[in-house]
C-alpha cells in the first residue's frame, strides 16, 4: 500500500511513539515515519529514533532558524502529516501556517475538558467520574480543532496521578493508531 510519510514530534518518553513505530512496520498500517523531532536533545524517547534508524532533529521552537530548518527538512522528506505524541511545546502559528499540512495531537483528557498542563491533577481536583484520551487535529489554538476519537474509563476511587496517567497512556496506544486508520484508511 501507497503510506503517507510522516513525522512524529516528541519531548519526552516516547512510549506513543515506539506504539506507532511498531503499527507503521505493518503492511496494513496507512503511514510510514520518516523523521523525528524532538524538543530535548536527552529525551528517552530518542532510543527509538536510534533503535529503528530513523533520522531525528531537535528542535527549538524558539528559535527561528531551528524552525526554518525543521520546515525543510519536512519538504525535503515530503511529509504529509506530523503527529504530536508528548509533544510538550507550542507551535507558532507562522509553523503551522507554513506546513500548511494536517497536524495532530493526542491529549490526556476528554477534550474540550481539561486543556494544557497538569491534566491528571485538575481532573482529580475536580472530582471527575470520567477521564481518558482525545486525538485531534491542531489549530493555532491550545488544545482545540476538530475532535477525531475520544476514548474513555471510569475513574476509581483508589485512582492517583501515576495510575490514573498509566490507564490514560493504555488508552493512548491504541486511540492514536485507530485515528490514523480512521482518517486514512
Ligand atoms: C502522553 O500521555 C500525551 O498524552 C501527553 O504526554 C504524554 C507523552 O508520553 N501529551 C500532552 O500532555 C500534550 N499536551 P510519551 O512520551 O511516553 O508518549
Amino acid at each position: 500500500m501507497v503510506k503517507i510519510n510522516t513525522c512524529v514530534f516528541i519531548s519526552g518518553k516516547g512510549t506513543n511513539l515506539k506504539k506507532l513505530i511498531l503499527n507503521s512496520l505493518n503492511y496494513n498500517f496507512p503511514i510510514k515515519i520518516k523523521l523525528i523531532v524532538c524538543s530535548n536533545k536527552y529525551a528517552d524517547g530518542l532510543k527509538f529514533a536510534k533503535k529503528w534508524s530513523i533520522p531525528y532533529f531537535i528542535f527549538d521552537n524558539k528559535n527561528t532558524l531551528s524552525e526554518k530548518k525543521v520546515l525543510t527538512q519536512l519538504k525535503n522528506k515530503k511529509i504529509n502529516i506530523i503527529l504530536l505524541a508528548g509533544y510538550m511545546k507550542i507551535l507558532s502559528k507562522r509553523f503551522i501556517r507554513s506546513f500548511g499540512k494536517s497536524i495532530l495531537n493526542i491529549h490526556p483528557s476528554l477534550l474540550p475538558k481539561f486543556k494544557g498542563l497538569n491534566t491528571f491533577e485538575n481532573i482529580l481536583k475536580k472530582q471527575e467520574k470520567k477521564t481518558g484520551c482525545t486525538v485531534h487535529f491542531v489549530t493555532e489554538k491550545l488544545d482545540e480543532g476538530n475532535i477525531i476519537l475520544k476514548r474513555s474509563f471510569y475513574i476509581d476511587k483508589k485512582d492517583d496521578v501515576k495510575s490514573l496517567k498509566k490507564k490514560t497512556q493504555n488508552l493512548e496506544y491504541n486511540a492514536f493508531s485507530e485515528a490514523i486508520i480512521k482518517l486514512f484508511r
